[in-house]
């Protein structure tokens, strides 16, 4: 198949990384052709990481890369079967992006969003085919985690459910259908433990390595709630519990005033280097 992954970041490239692994074409789209090479680059490093472990051949590291191409514009006549947006947690900017992707797709093209908690029904909504638009939620990193979670919105009809649920089991995924709610399930759950950590944290009960220890040694969890929010993004985070918060109305979901106060620092975690730990 033809897959448009739309945004060349952390979740864009493991998407692309994992489609074109899987034998699919995949046109890589960002905004600008920096971003996109970016998205490349870090592809390429995985797939070498994979070469030394000597679970892919150099050849065959090669071939995954040569299947994803740069494409810059979205414009009329673009072909996909699937296209995957992964860009910011905005629903301004996803809706827009979802009205052009409707506009340039040929109308059998599934619309998938791989948002951690924007309203599938309210992207849909900004097409002229809101029953081929879900959600297709990829965990980070997205080359190891099993998980896709897949979304219906309102009016996703069952052949469009049915397909991308095909279509994750053959990229060796593990798809679970939920419906179209704040947070959906993965982060209707996972927030509020970071954010409870946060919390922890901004009012002095332990320091974030203690916090994060106790979670990792007590609960068998890979990563402690802090070590995980930096890996995920404070930014994000932020918008998801925003999301939570004005979706569900109640108090519960409030974002931790430490968690505003470190992204309006711009400390949004592992990719700018700083967020409750310091990256080299
Ligand atoms: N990209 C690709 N592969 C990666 C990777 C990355 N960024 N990071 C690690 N890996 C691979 C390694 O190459 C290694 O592969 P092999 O087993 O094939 O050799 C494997 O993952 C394990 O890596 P490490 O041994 O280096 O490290 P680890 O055992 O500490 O595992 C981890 C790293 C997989 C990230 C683990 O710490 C983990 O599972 N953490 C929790 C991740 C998690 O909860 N993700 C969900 C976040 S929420 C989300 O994504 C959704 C949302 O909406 C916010």
């Amino acid at each position: 198949m033809r897959i448009l992954v739309i945004g060349a970041g952390q979740m864009g490239s493991g998407i692309a990384q994992v489609c074109a692994a899987h034998g699919h074409t995949v046109l890589l789209n960002d905004v600008d052709a920096a971003a996109i090479e970016r998205g490349r680059q870090a592809i390429a490093r995985n797939l070498a990481r994979q070469v030394e472990k000597g679970r892919l051949t150099a050849a065959e590291a090669q071939v995954i890369q040569a299947r994803i191409g740069p494409q810059l514009l979205l414009s009329r006549g673009l072909e996909a079967d699937i296209a995957i947006e992964a860009a910011s947690e905005d629903q301004h900017l996803k809706r827009r992006i979802f009205a052009e992707l409707d506009a340039v797709l040929p109308p059998s093209a599934i619309l998938a969003s791989n948002t951690s908690s924007i309203s599938i029904t309210l992207l849909g909504a900004a097409t002229k085919r809101p029953e081929r638009v879900i959600g297709m939620h990829f965990m980070n990193p997205v080359p190891v985690m099993k998980l896709v979670e897949v979304i219906r919105g309102l009016v996703t009809t069952d052949e469009t459910v049915s397909a991308v649920m095909q279509f994750a089991r053959d990229l060796g995924k593990t798809p679970v259908a939920v419906n179209d709610f704040p947070g959906f399930v993965s982060n209707r759950v996972l927030m509020p433990m970071l954010n409870e950590a946060m919390f922890a944290c901004q009012e002095g009960v332990a320091t974030p390595e203690a916090i994060d220890t106790i979670m990792k040694l007590g609960m068998n969890h890979p990563m402690g709630p802090l070590e995980l929010a930096d890996f995920i993004g404070l930014d994000t985070c932020l918008a998801i519990l925003d999301v939570l918060h004005e979706g569900l109305g109640d108090p519960k979901y409030r974002p931790c005033p430490l968690l505003r106060k470190m992204v309006a620092a711009g400390h949004l975690g592992k990719k700018t280097g700083r967020g409750f730990y310091t990256y080299g």
